[in-house]
């Protein structure tokens, strides 16, 4: 147990690291000491170091583990740079709290928490939506064996519109893939953990790009991203080169199947939900509605228990509390490496498989 503070430092400087990392930390000043922040640019780092009152900043991290001790590292720079920067601070024996994805390659995934075993720290991938009412609601009522066997689910998160336009989201370079490994991994990682990481057998996926790439009068097309980053990034249709559209079906080993379908962009209204067909009742999310069988009726059961208000970076709050509860105090880590690395094989399979254009077996994924 370790009662000083833990020394933080915050990876990256934008949306996500000031919307939702920052304030989780900063809401745990007793606790935590924020002492440094990184970015690739000065001013940005500098500005947030001053605003948020980070004691040091960088533009390099290698210099900042050089020269700080750092007990927890949190990563919040894109996808791409997921993998080498938890390396780096693992190695240099910080906890992690990685952004999602982690990963989209199993091998890589395999070696970070290979890397974070050999230091004996922990590595927990952000996937913030477990910490959702309805997911926590799902899960135990799963886990009580109130819906039965689970032989059917479904993950819909479908944006008619709505490609991030700032960093480089929808570029593979920077960002791996598209709607998939941003949207689709916190249903996937949710669905999973509700059904309690059971592994997968196959995985057969499918991904389009048709309107984020055509030139849009309404954008301004004339200023891509310089690739130092050294230029603040806008959109630009001819750099999309990841899916806006994902769809596709996971069997498990237990013999259920997973049907999903996720964009960035699509000629479809907008949806979001999970929903389960259970042997004794099934269960719909957000609703939170069970259609389940009462007195020989079909009864619907409605938990409004779920239905508080809730900020959307409260899941960022109560996941990075349990991490520093699980460093500070030894408890158990939110996220368990198995289970991202189930996430993380689906995914690698996802990819495969919409680039072959066929099924993808889980002795094929390392
Ligand atoms: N969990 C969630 O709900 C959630 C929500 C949004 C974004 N995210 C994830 O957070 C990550 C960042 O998203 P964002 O919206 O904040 O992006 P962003 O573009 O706003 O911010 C990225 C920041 O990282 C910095 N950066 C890039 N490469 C770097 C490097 N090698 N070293 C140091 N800094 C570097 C950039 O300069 C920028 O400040 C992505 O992986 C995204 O998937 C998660």
């Amino acid at each position: 147990m370790k009662e000083s503070k833990l020394r933080a430092v915050v990876i990256g400087a934008g949306r996500i690291a000031n919307d939702a990392h920052i304030p989780a930390l900063k809401a745990l000043a007793g606790r935590v000491e924020l002492t440094a922040i990184c970015s690739r640019r000065a001013e940005n780092a500098k500005a947030m170091a001053k605003t948020h009152g980070f004691s040091h900043w960088y533009t390099d991290c290698e210099k900042m583990f050089r020269e700080q001790r750092i007990d927890l590292a949190c990563i919040c720079t894109p996808n791409q740079s997921h993998g080498p920067l938890s390396k780096l601070a693992l190695e240099c024996g910080a906890h992690v709290i990685c952004e999602k994805p982690l990963s989209i390659c199993a091998a890589e995934a395999e070696a970070l928490y290979q890397c974070a075993n050999d230091h004996h720290r922990s590595l927990v991938a952000c996937q913030n939506m477990r910490y959702d009412p309805s997911i926590v609601l799902a899960r135990n009522l799963v886990e009580r064996g109130e819906l039965g066997d689970i032989y059917y689910a479904t993950f819909t998160y479908l944006r008619r519109r709505g490609i991030p336009d700032w960093g480089g989201f929808h570029r593979k370079a920077d960002n791996g893939g598209g709607c998939m490994c941003d949207l689709g991994v916190h249903q996937l990682d949710a669905l999973l953990w509700i059904l309690g990481n059971p592994r997968f057998e196959s995985v057969t996926g499918f991904a389009a790009t048709h309107i984020g790439n055509r030139k849009s009068p309404s954008k301004d097309d004339n200023k891509p991203s310089s690739p130092d980053g050294k230029v603040p990034h806008r959109f630009h249709p001819s750099e999309m080169d990841v899916e806006e559209f994902a769809a596709g079906s996971i069997v498990l080993e237990n013999g259920c199947r997973i049907d999903f379908k996720t964009s960035w962009a699509v000629n479809l209204p907008d949806e979001r939900n999970i929903r389960l067909a259970g042997t004794r009742a099934g269960l719909c999310l957000p609703e939170d509605t069970v259609f389940s069988e009462y007195a020989g009726h079909q009864a619907d059961i409605h938990f409004p228990t779920t239905a508080e208000a809730r900020l959307w970076n409260s899941g960022h709050r109560d996941l990075i509390l349990d991490v520093v509860d699980h460093v500070q105090f030894g408890c158990p880590l939110p996220i368990k490496p198995e289970e991202t690395l189930n996430v993380t094989r689906i995914l690698d399979a996802f990819y495969r498989s919409a680039v072959e254009h066929r099924e993808i077996r889980a002795n094929e994924i390392q």
